[in-house]
């Protein structure tokens, strides 16, 4: 069974008295332990498409299944519980909260959860040093880099142990270098735990860092392109 699957989605929107169809009828499937790259154009439906994936959202039409699971029958504190236990989340701008230091901010999501002070520490380190991060755990979000900054979000998304992590824009606030070093790290935790990544991308670039690549337009899939395992990447 795939971990994802996406069915005839469509996402209308709407907005006054228009509507905007922002998917028009989607469908692909992704296996568990896949790096998967989004490009497309502003407006294509990239982040539509992510926060259905992280039932954030539900499609207007079609269907879309997370490890099996229909999101359609589902009420919404059914979903909140899908989403706490099986996704992660990845923000452009980081989204950590400024007075809690890189191990409270990767606590955060064991909170909701009904996690014990001592099991939250124990896992949250876990996740610190799964990011190389270990010796920045009592820094604040503003002593840290914004590749430090990234890479403790990302600590974040994966301290529950999600099966996939959507990151949408992770390298739009960072500079090139940073970027590539995100990616690496990416592709080194995809390798080493088997999660599955989901990546919104604008820069080929980084979007190569993946094994496939979903394009989209007009919210429709143009291209889903296997990249080869072979090719030298960065
Ligand atoms: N909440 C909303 N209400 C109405 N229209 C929306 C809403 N969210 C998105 N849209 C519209 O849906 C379309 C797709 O938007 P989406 O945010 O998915 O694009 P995107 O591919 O992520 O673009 P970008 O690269 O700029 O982030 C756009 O035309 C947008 O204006
Ligand atoms: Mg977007």
């Amino acid at each position: 069974m795939p971990l994802i699957e996406v069915e005839q989605l469509r996402r209308v929107y709407a907005s006054g008295r228009r509507e905007v169809e922002a998917l028009s009828g989607v469908s692909f499937q992704v296996e568990a332990g896949e790096f998967v790259s989004i490009m497309g154009p502003s407006g294509s439906g990239k982040s539509t498409l992510m926060n259905v994936m992280g039932c954030l959202d539900r499609p207007s039409e079609g269907d879309y299944r997370i490890s099996g699971q229909s999101v359609s029958q589902l009420d919404t504190a059914q979903l909140a519980d899908l989403r706490g236990g099986e996704i992660g989340f990845v923000f452009q701008t980081f989204n950590l909260i400024p007075t809690l230091d890189a191990r409270s901010n990767v606590e955060v999501p064991l909170v909701y959860r009904g996690f014990g002070s001592g099991e939250r520490s124990k896992w949250a380190t876990q996740a610190l040093q799964q990011v190389g991060l270990q010796d920045r755990a009592d820094h604040l979000p503003a002593e840290l880099s914004g590749g430090e900054q990234q890479r403790v979000a990302l600590a974040r998304a994966l301290v529950t142990r999600p099966s996939v992590v959507l990151a949408d824009e992770p390298t739009g606030n960072l500079d090139s270098d940073t970027s590539e070093s995100i990616m690496r790290l990416l592709q080194d935790i995809n390798q080493r735990t088997g999660v599955t990544i989901i990546q919104v991308t604008h820069d080929e670039h980084m979007a190569r860092f993946a094994r496939r690549i979903i394009r989209l337009r007009d919210g429709l899939i143009q291209q889903d392109e296997q990249l080869d395992p072979g090719a030298v990447r960065a």
